[in-house]
């Protein structure tokens, strides 16, 4: 496990706490709503430093897919990154798989396990969604749906090493810096942690500066509008 960066309290247990918790009202009430506000004044674009890294940068968002916020372009690059990593056997991780037409285009261009993480608890992702995401990754042998929040499954992981990793569930600050670090401890080197939503949320944006500037062994690797991709150094 790749322990340089120290996986921090999942926002989620603060939320699940009593409402007169004092832990609770500091984490979830006041201190995750200043990152989101300090998250929206430090947003900016990851282009000069994707290109200055030498990562492959495309401008071009591509046409829209049907049940899904990633695009043709968006899933270009999270493929070409699949196939970067076909070499390793350990399974790819989707946290927020939605209605299914990513984890179906990641699982149809592998031979490795896809696990798919969602709760659909109606935080983004309804019953609706599950029977589409049901309907979209039918017939599909190596895809694996784990109905859990992130943090949940995360804890109960086998350890098992994981080659990538694909972050879209909750995009606040908080959340997406809990999914980076907890799943990204599991990214064997040469293997990749991508984000979605890196320009259409500050807090998402903010976790891609944060990997930039403190995260020395993550190297950008791709980027187009929306989503970027860093791959594990050695
Ligand atoms: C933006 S959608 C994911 C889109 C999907 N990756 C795709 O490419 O179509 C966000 C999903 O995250 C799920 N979600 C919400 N909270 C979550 C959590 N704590 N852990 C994992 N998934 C979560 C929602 O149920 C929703 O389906």
């Amino acid at each position: 496990m790749n322990r340089l960066i120290p996986i921090p309290e999942s926002p989620s247990l603060w939320r699940n706490r009593s409402r007169w918790n004092v832990a609770r009202f500091w984490n979830w009430t006041v201190r995750r709503r200043l990152h989101e506000f300090t998250s929206r004044k430090t947003h900016r674009s990851l282009v000069p430093v994707f290109t200055g890294a030498g990562a492959r940068v495309t401008q071009e968002a591509g046409t829209g897919l049907p049940h899904t916020a990633v695009t043709q372009g968006q899933l270009e690059v999270l493929l070409a990154a699949v196939a970067e990593s076909e070499t390793m056997d350990s399974p790819i991780v989707e946290i927020g798989s939605f209605r299914g037409v990513t984890t179906r285009a990641l699982a149809a261009a592998t031979k490795r396990t896809v696990v798919a993480v969602d709760p659909y608890l109606g935080e983004g992702g309804h019953e609706k969604d599950l029977a589409l995401f049901r309907e979209h990754t039918d017939g599909m042998t190596n895809i694996r749906h784990v109905r859990d929040v992130s943090d949940a499954a995360f804890t109960s992981w086998s350890g098992e090493a994981i080659s990538m990793v694909f972050i879209d569930a909750i995009h606040e600050y908080l959340h997406a810096w809990y999914d980076f670090a907890a799943w990204g401890s599991l990214v064997a080197p040469s293997g990749f942690v991508a984000f979605h939503d890196v320009d259409a949320f500050p807090g998402v944006n903010r976790v891609c500066q944060r990997v930039l500037k403190e995260c020395p062994q993550w190297k950008p690797w791709a980027y187009a509008p929306n989503i970027a991709i860093f791959q594990r150094r050695d």
